[in-house]
């Protein structure tokens, strides 16, 4: 076919592509630019109705949200600047110690570290899969009935890597907190990874309500620095600072008895009074803490009277004080 011959064949698609008969193969500008105006309003309605769809589906979920919050008394996010200096080890033992002090069957603990979640892990949980309902997913159940929901429960395996991007996190948060039945708990806590990126951030904007922030540092000068982003971070978003705890706060030789400040000792109580936040306690370091952690068994229940276990439990009278203060106000 002559390139001639195409032209009447190229316009007649044209033609139908615009909503025009395909037959014309001459040019019309008044019934082209119907056409197009008409293809336009098509999709900034279609465009519309996807908005107005995704505003009622994000209001449904906020609303869904609000109601299971509403059960939660009282929420508390656990978070750090520097990574490893023990958040989940202290979400997981305070929940326990929560546990053991009155709360039973009433703790919940959401780990919202998407891409590192260990807190299943640490309570013997790991393999277990979020059981589906009509009323939505349940949380896993643990020691002294304590709910957990994590990223971990989803993954084909504990190795599977989560590689998704901010507003994705945002999402799964989102979802944790409105699509789980969590039912009536007296306190979640919230476990989150280092730093002040995505995950904190969500937490803070999906649940503004939030009682406070405890801060988890070690005694060193690098981890104290720090401990000032979040100090910051906290103030910034109005998320109230329960306090700080120090970890990993010397080491007793369970041989000789000598304590060793390791990351030294003292610095979280100092930078605490620095920055005129409450100091919570220090958690020395105990090699059963690693241990239990690894075989999933809450150090707490296992080590009731080593100096770690008596420490949480005064950690935790204290946040009860914050708590019983904050509700006089
Ligand atoms: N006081 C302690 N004594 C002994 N080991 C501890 C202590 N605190 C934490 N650990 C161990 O240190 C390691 C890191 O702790 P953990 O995972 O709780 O830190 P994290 O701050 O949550 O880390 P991330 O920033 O990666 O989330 C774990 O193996 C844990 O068992
Ligand atoms: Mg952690």
């Amino acid at each position: 076919m002559e390139e001639e011959d195409l032209a009447p064949v190229l316009s007649a698609e044209a033609n139908a592509s615009m909503g025009l008969p395909r037959k014309k193969s001459t040019f019309d500008l008044e019934e082209a630019t119907e056409a197009i105006l008409k293809y336009k309003g098509v999709f900034e309605l279609t465009s519309m109705r996807k908005v107005a769809e995704r505003e009622k589906q994000f209001s449904e979920q906020e609303q869904k949200l609000r109601a299971r919050m509403i059960k939660v008394r009282h929420k508390i996010a656990v978070i750090s600047g520097k990574g490893g200096v023990g958040k989940s080890t202290v979400a997981v033992n305070l929940a326990v110690a929560f546990a053991m002090h009155g709360h039973a069957e009433h703790i919940g603990i959401l780990d919202a570290d998407i891409h590192g979640p260990s807190i299943p892990r640490m309570l013997g949980l790991t393999g277990q899969r979020l059981q589906v309902g009509p009323p939505g997913a349940f949380p896993a159940s643990g020691t002294l009935g304590i709910k957990v929901v994590s990223m971990d429960f989803l993954l084909p395996d504990e190795n599977a890597p989560v590689i998704w991007r901010g507003p994705l996190k945002m999402t799964a948060i989102r979802q944790f907190l409105s699509d789980i039945v969590w039912g009536e708990l007296d306190i979640l806590l919230i476990d989150l990874p280092p730093g002040t990126g995505d995950e904190p951030l969500s937490i803070a904007q999906l649940l503004p309500e939030m009682d406070g922030v405890v801060i988890v540092t070690i005694p060193s000068k690098v981890s104290q620095v720090v401990v000032k982003k979040s100090v910051t971070f906290a103030r910034q978003l109005g998320m109230p600072i329960i306090g700080v705890i120090e970890n990993m706060s010397g080491f007793i030789c369970p041989h000789c008895g000598k304590k060793s400040d390791i990351f030294e000792s003292g610095g979280g109580h100092k930078i605490a009074e620095e920055l005129n936040i409450a100091f919570l306690g220090s958690i020395p370091i105990d090699q059963e803490i690693c241990e239990d952690a690894d075989r999933g068994e809450p150090f707490i229940v296992e080590h009731p009277n080593s100096a770690a276990s008596k420490s949480f439990m005064e950690i935790v009278k204290k946040i009860e004080d914050f708590l019983r203060q904050k509700a006089k106000k």
